[in-house]
């Protein structure tokens, strides 16, 4: 079963990608599962400067999902490159840098910086990280300053970008299309949704930062809605995230309008989900009647008159 897609000129062998920050650079991974056998390894955010994240508690379990408030920790762009790039290509995984900056002229830095350097796929702009005082979610909210930050990034490299949009929106449409107005070859689709919780025994907020962003099972709905919402109005490349912990669960995201899936908080609990969720994939292709994953991309049923009335 051919599993290859395409999103935008990014060729993926496979639409099963491993989610910023729930993968760290693959190192602890690797023992577990094999990388190039992924669509793809997207990197934690990486900035130009180290950056220690915040301070813990920082990870709270709720019903159906996770609160982090990590802050982005990373190592930074220097000792990225130097000591966890050439692990990941000796790897041989298709490698997507997640990058960050707190200011436009710091994700041009890193734009330009990785368009020099071999061995990676593409980049992902996240600019909706909620657990940042400057920068991330920032930029993700209006769809002006969107539209900038990819305007910024294509204009210092040829890679192919994605935009990693914030649920944390009125209309995940008019960010979708700033996006791709601003250079964007494709959209990943979500990250996490602002949440809060509190132990009642302390009445103490769970995270030392009091709001984090819940991931996990408890947001695919709303992850599977805005896949649908922006695939429908716009027909761009979209990557879907958002609790993916099952192959049931990724199906319902190609349906909606996705062409890849990336797992995040789902590999805490199975390393191996990607692989487990790429083979059944192909399993149920195959059971439906359907050639290839560009089939089912957006292939959902529904009535004509049901669809005029959304
Ligand atoms: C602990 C943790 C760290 C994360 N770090 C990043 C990050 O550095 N950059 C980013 O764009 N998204 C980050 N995310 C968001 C995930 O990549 C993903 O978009 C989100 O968690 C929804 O997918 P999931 O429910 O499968 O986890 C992080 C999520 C978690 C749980």
């Amino acid at each position: 079963m051919n599993l290859k897609t395409k999103i935008g000129k990014l060729v993926l062998q496979n639409p099963i990608l491993v989610a910023s920050g729930c993968f760290g650079y693959g190192e602890e991974y690797a023992p577990l599962l094999d990388l190039s056998r992924l669509g793809g390894v997207v990197t934690k955010g990486i900035s130009l400067k180290p950056r220690p994240g915040n301070s813990p508690p920082r990870l709270a379990e709720t019903p159906a999902g996770l609160l982090n408030s990590i802050g982005l920790e990373n190592v930074g762009v220097d000792r990225f490159v130097e000591d966890k790039l050439p692990f990941l290509r000796k790897q041989k995984a298709c490698v997507i840098v997640n990058i960050f900056g707190e200011s436009l002229g710091e994700y041009r830095k890193l734009a330009e910086i990785f368009n020099d350097i071999d061995g990676i796929a593409g980049l992902e702009i996240n600019i909706s990280c909620p657990n940042v005082e400057r920068g991330g979610l920032e930029f993700g909210l209006k769809p002006d300053s969107t539209r900038k930050v990819l305007e910024t990034v294509r204009g210092k490299t040829s890679l192919p970008i994605l935009a990693k949009l914030s649920p944390n929106v009125t209309d995940i449409v008019e960010i979708a299309r700033a996006a791709m107005t601003g250079g964007a070859d494709g959209l990943t689709l979500i990250n996490t949704l602002k949440g809060m919780a509190i132990d009642v025994n302390t009445r103490r907020p769970k995270l030392a930062r009091v709001i984090g962003g819940l991931s996990g099972p408890a947001i695919r709905p709303v992850a599977v809605r805005m896949v649908y919402e922006v695939a429908r109005k716009l027909s761009v490349p979209i990557i879907g995230a958002g609790g993916i912990d099952s192959t049931e669960a990724a199906l319902e995201f190609f349906i909606a309008g996705a062409r890849a899936v990336q797992i995040g908080t789902g590999l805490l609990i199975d390393p191996r989900l990607p692989l487990t969720i790429g083979r059944e994939l192909a399993g149920y292709l195959d059971n439906q009647g359907l050639k290839d994953i560009e089939s089912l991309v957006g292939n959902m049923l529904i009535e004509k008159s049901k669809r005029r009335k959304e």
